[in-house]
């Protein structure tokens, strides 16, 4: 891209932010009230991220459906929320039925269509697969209600192509609402939007995610979004440290926390994150994103490669940098 082409792309994206801030700051706006808007939320996978959604969800007094692919997934999912619930109802002294009120508002089941006939927004948190997420989406668009709002828990993958199989007027209403792990305690979600989406669905969307407790920003359309397009680079360079033996993934760690101000070290937060999600988000970046491609820095080493094949996936199997009680 010539450096002309690539002002006139950053100015035109520029001005397309300020429209929407100018819009969300607007004066004399009514205050939105997104339970007027969404009450029954389905989520897609119960795993790390979507039991964590469907929890803080749930504790924000929304219906949740929560979906994936067999009950043992959803019984894990369930049991997730169930533990997480009853260790926050111990530290701040909730009434012997606050889980159980919360819970309730809960249901699970595997029947995948089902699942979003009535739902307002539909939260998809499964693996992340391009092609698996993009057939999910265009299953769910046949049979979601027209004004259903669709949102993607990408951490790598563009909204555009994950949304691609969908039809246009359903297309305006998808984002990105990128959570971040473990969901009950982390405060951000970041909020991604495209050319096409208008301003009064991002306010909407704002609006819900301050009501769920947290702090949306907003970002466009751009692999990795904010946090990610930074964090994976700095996870990269901790690795290559290691794998070039000039210093040890415990030294590491313990620098960037006492040395840099960071709550955990590098390695502590892969294991944190999967090795897996880690190693899905490198690929789809050597591969295919755009302005990344090819780029060497993001090709998975094979001892990446080769700790995903024996299983070390981090914290979720028991195994990954470090060693953790399952
Ligand atoms: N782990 C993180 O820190 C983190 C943070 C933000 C976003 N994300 C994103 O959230 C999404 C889910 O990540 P996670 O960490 O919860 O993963 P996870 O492995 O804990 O859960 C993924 C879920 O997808 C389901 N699944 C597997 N194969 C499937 C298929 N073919 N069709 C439908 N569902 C299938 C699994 O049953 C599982 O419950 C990914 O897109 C990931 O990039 C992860």
């Amino acid at each position: 891209m010539s450096t002309s082409t690539a002002n006139s792309t950053a100015e035109s994206a520029l001005r397309r932010q300020r429209q929407v801030l100018d819009h969300l700051r607007g004066k004399g706006q009514p205050e939105i009230d997104p339970k007027a808007t969404i009450s029954h939320i389905a989520i897609y996978g119960a795993g790390i991220m979507g039991s964590g959604i469907a929890q803080v969800a749930a504790q924000s007094g929304y219906k949740v459906t929560l979906w994936d692919v067999t009950q043992a997934d959803l019984d894990r999912g369930i049991h997730t929320i169930r533990t997480s619930l009853a260790r926050s109802a111990r530290k701040t002294g909730q009434p012997a039925d606050w889980v159980q009120s919360i819970l309730s508002r809960i249901s699970s089941t595997t029947d995948q269509l089902a699942a979003c006939t009535s739902a307002d927004l539909v939260i998809e948190a499964i693996v992340e697969n391009l092609s698996i997420k993009q057939d999910l989406f265009s299953r769910l668009d046949k049979v979601a209600k027209p004004t259903c709002i669709f949102a993607t828990n990408t951490s790598s993958l563009l909204v555009a192509d994950v949304s691609a199989k969908l039809g246009e007027e359903r297309k305006q209403r998808m984002v990105a609402l990128h959570f971040f792990n473990p969901v009950a305690v982390m405060k951000l979600v970041e909020i991604a939007y495209m050319d096409g989406t208008s301003p009064e669905l991002l306010a909407l969307l704002k609006a819900w995610v301050h009501d769920i407790g947290k702090v949306p920003v907003l970002c466009r359309d751009t692999p990795g979004f904010i946090v990610n397009r930074l964090m994976v680079p700095y996870n990269i360079e901790a690795r290559q440290l290691v794998e070039r033996g000039d210093a040890t993934i415990e030294d590491v760690d313990t620098a960037m926390k006492l040395g840099a101000g960071y709550p955990m070290g590098p390695f502590e937060l892969m294991d944190m994150t999967g090795l897996d999600t880690g190693y899905h988000i490198m690929k789809a970046w050597y591969e295919t994103a755009p302005g990344l491609s090819g780029d060497p820095r993001f090709k998975p080493s094979p001892e990446m490669e080769q700790m995903i094949r024996d299983g070390y996936l981090g914290r979720k199997s028991g195994r990954g940098y470090y060693v953790y009680d399952k």
